[in-house]
């Protein structure tokens, strides 16, 4: 009888526990239990406690902007919201991620446009070639209609696209190749991120391509699957691939963001003041991530120089007939694409 007693006391403990992470909602909003919902009756406002997660290394200019959007919610909500960073995919790959986000178990994620463009086609858009002349372009264009149009695709994927962040712009890696245009790169084999409007851009050129995993990208350039790669020169440094490449073409061929996202439900529960701490806190991150990229330009080439790289450039007009070829397949695939070329592409 005693042994019941205390089985069932046991029970009744983990019951209790169970209760109180299904009142929290197991996201890290905090805004819906039970204890900061009577805070905010007696006329207190709502705390937070968030997760954010993302791939890149605490390095990336994608951290330093989840780093800044961390102490811009802090300061914005006067310390009611708080925010926890999972750097490096600890919280698992962006499929996961997305999934996580949706169902309200991580609150926030930077998710690379190229992923987002397998979900919702639009995000194909940013990959038009040479959009931009330089990343202060790209920013900017952030607030254009046709952009937050992109942003809006995703609420039926149970998300709200908040802004974009840029690292740096895309650039080409040739371990022994000095390619000087895109002729040079016929039968090359290129690790390309697995993205159909990138690796279509690297087809037209005569290369093929190969959709390698970041974590894998090293060894395969190194033991000669690959002959080069798309990347960028953030990434190009963090990854040491100038140990195992010899040539640096700083083509600036396609601008490379991230998209800040929300689970709509999370976010549909917030109160409009609350809302707009959070929009207003990425768009200072979103800001603070171009602005000290673009101003990390001339460091990053010179560190890749030093480490005994060729860095140059390729006129970007020798690549007209591949932006051609692009403008014409992915115009027509969707409206957004088309308003997207439409308004950026010079003429
Ligand atoms: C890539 O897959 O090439 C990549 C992803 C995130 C940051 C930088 C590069």
């Amino acid at each position: 009888m005693k042994k019941v007693k205390k089985w069932g006391a046991s029970l009744l403990a983990v019951l209790m526990v169970l209760a109180t992470a299904a009142c929290s909602g197991g996201g890290g909003n905090t805004a819906d239990s039970t204890a900061n919902q009577s805070a905010a009756g007696n006329g207190s406002k709502p705390t937070y406690q968030f997760k954010l997660a993302h791939i890149t290394p605490p390095t990336h200019t994608w951290h330093l902007a989840a780093e800044k959007f961390k102490e811009e919610l802090d300061k914005r909500s006067g310390g009611r919201m708080k925010l926890e960073i999972y750097p490096s995919s600890q919280l698992g790959t962006e499929p996961d991620m997305v999934q996580q986000i949706a169902a309200g178990s991580v609150d926030f994620g930077l998710i690379t446009a190229a992923y987002l463009s397998s979900r919702s086609p639009s995000f194909a858009a940013w990959f038009t070639p040479f959009a931009f002349p330089d990343l202060k372009s790209a920013n900017e264009a952030r607030q254009t209609e046709v952009a937050k149009k992109i942003l809006g695709t995703l609420d039926e994927q149970g998300l709200v696209g908040l802004d974009y962040l840029f690292a740096g712009q895309r650039v080409m890696l040739f371990k022994d190749k000095e390619v000087l245009k895109p002729e040079d790169m016929k039968g090359l084999k290129l690790r390309v991120t697995p993205s159909p409007p990138l690796q279509d851009f690297y087809k037209s050129t005569g290369a093929s391509t190969e959709g390698i995993p970041l974590p894998e990208v090293y060894s395969a350039v190194q033991t000669g699957v690959i002959d080069g790669m798309d990347m960028d020169l953030d990434a190009t440094i963090s990854n040491k691939y100038y140990e195992v490449v010899k040539y640096g073409a700083v083509t600036n061929h396609m601008v490379w963001p991230s998209v800040a996202v929300v689970g709509k439900e999370t976010f549909d529960k917030m109160p409009d003041e609350d809302k707009q701490i959070v929009r207003d806190a990425i768009a200072a991150a979103a800001d603070f991530a171009a602005t000290s990229r673009a101003a990390k330009e001339e460091e990053y080439r010179k560190t890749l120089s030093d480490n005994g790289m060729k860095i140059y450039e390729i006129d970007p007009a020798l690549f007209a007939p591949m932006m051609q070829e692009f403008d014409q397949k992915y115009g027509g695939t969707h409206p957004l694409i088309q308003e997207f070329i439409d308004t950026f592409r010079k003429k």
